[in-house]
């Protein structure tokens, strides 16, 4: 049975997982309407894997005799400055997602709750892999300078990774 601190701090999350794919849907559907496919793409694919991340916080906390409750998300912003600035959005984020799973990890130590701990230890790699990637492309971007957006456009899927595995060294 989960302790309500637990439980509360993990339908936090439930929420936060959420809106991390509101926000890169929006992203996404901004990046498409302004003619970058690739991007898109791959935000569309991190919109869809934000979700899964939020299903296994749902799934997690009723099976553990909680309930898992599912909020109103707030409405990302619908425009985006350029794609850089938008990497450095997704970059935040990322870096907001990880400081937030680490606090439920020390709060599992403090209620000694280990079941939980153990759970947490995928989303703690997962952070690992999802700041790697943005950083990534910010390098990436950094490289091409200004200009040339169509290729980075054009190869952008080839820099994800499927989900647990180490990012590649392009
Ligand atoms: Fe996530
Ligand atoms: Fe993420």
């Amino acid at each position: 049975m989960l302790k309500k601190k637990v439980e509360d701090i993990c339908n936090r999350q439930v929420e936060r997982e959420g809106y991390s794919s509101a926000l890169y849907l929006a992203m996404a559907s901004w990046a498409e309407s302004n003619g970058f496919a690739g991007v898109a793409l791959w935000l569309y694919a991190q919109a869809e894997e934000e979700k899964l991340h939020m299903l296994k916080f749902v799934k997690y906390i009723n099976e553990r005799g909680g309930k898992a409750v599912i909020p109103a998300f707030k409405k990302p912003p619908e425009d985006f400055k350029n794609i850089e600035e938008l990497f450095r959005e997704v970059l935040k984020h990322e870096n907001f997602v990880t400081a937030s799973i680490n606090e439920i990890v020390a709060l599992t130590f403090e209620e000694k709750d280990f079941n939980t701990h153990n759970f947490l230890q995928w989303f703690v790699t997962e952070q690992v892999e999802e700041e790697a990637s943005a950083q990534a492309i910010l390098d990436k971007l950094k490289l091409l300078g200004k200009g040339n957006l169509y290729q980075f456009d054009r190869d952008i899927m080839s820099m994800r990774t499927p989900a647990g595995k180490a990012p590649a060294t392009a």
